[in-house]
């Protein structure tokens, strides 16, 4: 029998924390994956390696993503706008840091017009599925996060996700809690809806596992129109996730 054909899939955010991962996992499973990544700035294509696969573009340019979209099977957006702390903060002092966004790299402009450019590039590409990277929270507008650096970092994200929801491309969008950098794969994932993972002990996840997760999604018919929270058991507590088939066949929410 011949083999299947190898999907060509391009992550964004390549050179952040989740995205360096999942691109890593791509590259590793070349029996299945073409990988390609985004990444902002050509000191973030040398940290991943310099590849020939690594396209340079911001998503704020819409016309910039177009060469890396070309040809591409599925997408995995793993951008984010990053608040940043603001410098005089001293914790010698006590109290909290405070945050900012960079001018033009407000959540508005990266987690919406960012998010909505890749989505409309990756369309018009022929992309058959979208995985999409947002987060938990997005149910309560009054969250602490949308308060940081004024951002409403939450909000402009959940609008993304409603805006690839109702794009009409099979699209998978995955809500983690806190992220973590642990081991990945050594833990019982955990799903769920409508932000009730946080009012539970259980809503921390490594960035590890939402990679692999993300790139699982790809293989599923189950994880195609679906929206769902994600979280981890701690290390060591309950049984370790390896049949992503039945983790995506419990989730029943579109969004
Ligand atoms: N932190 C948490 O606890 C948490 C919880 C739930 C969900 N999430 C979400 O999970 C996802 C992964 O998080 P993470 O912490 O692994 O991500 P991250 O390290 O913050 O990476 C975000 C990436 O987006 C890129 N980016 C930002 N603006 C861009 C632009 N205009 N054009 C192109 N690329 C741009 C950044 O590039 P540069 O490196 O060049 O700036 C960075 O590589 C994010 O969507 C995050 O919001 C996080």
């Amino acid at each position: 029998m011949a083999d299947a054909p190898r999907s060509t899939v391009l992550v964004t955010g390549a050179g952040g924390r989740t995205g360096q991962i999942a691109y890593r996992k791509l590259k590793e499973r070349s029996d299945r994956f073409v990988a390609r990544g985004l990444v902002r700035t050509e000191e973030s294509k040398e940290k991943i390696g310099g590849g020939d696969d690594v396209y340079v573009a911001d998503i704020r340019d819409a016309d910039r993503i177009t060469p890396a979209v070309q040809g591409i099977d599925a997408l995995i957006i793993l951008t984010s706008a990053v608040p940043k702390m603001k410098p005089d903060f001293d914790p010698s002092k006590g109290g909290r840091p405070e945050f900012y966004y960079e001018d033009g790299s407000y959540p508005e402009q990266v987690d919406w017009i960012g998010q909505k450019n890749q989505i409309d590039a990756a369309k018009n590409a022929g992309v058959k599925h979208i995985v999409l990277v947002g987060s938990m929270g997005g149910t309560n507008p009054n969250h602490p996060l949308n308060s940081l650096g004024n951002g409403n970092i939450l909000v402009w994200k959940r609008k993304a996700e409603q805006y690839l929801a109702d794009s009409g491309i099979p699209y998978t969008i995955i809500r983690p809690g806190g992220l973590l950098d642990k081991e990945g794969g050594v833990r019982e994932l955990i799903v769920g809806k409508d932000d009730e993972l946080l009012q539970t002990d259980t809503k921390t996840i490594p960035r590890a596992d939402v990679a692999e997760v993300c790139v699982q999604a790809l293989q599923f018919e189950e994880a195609k129109f679906k929206a769902f929270d994600l979280a981890s058991k701690p290390e060591g507590v309950g049984t370790l996730t390896k049949d992503f088939k039945a983790l995506f066949s419990q989730i029943t929410t579109r969004f």
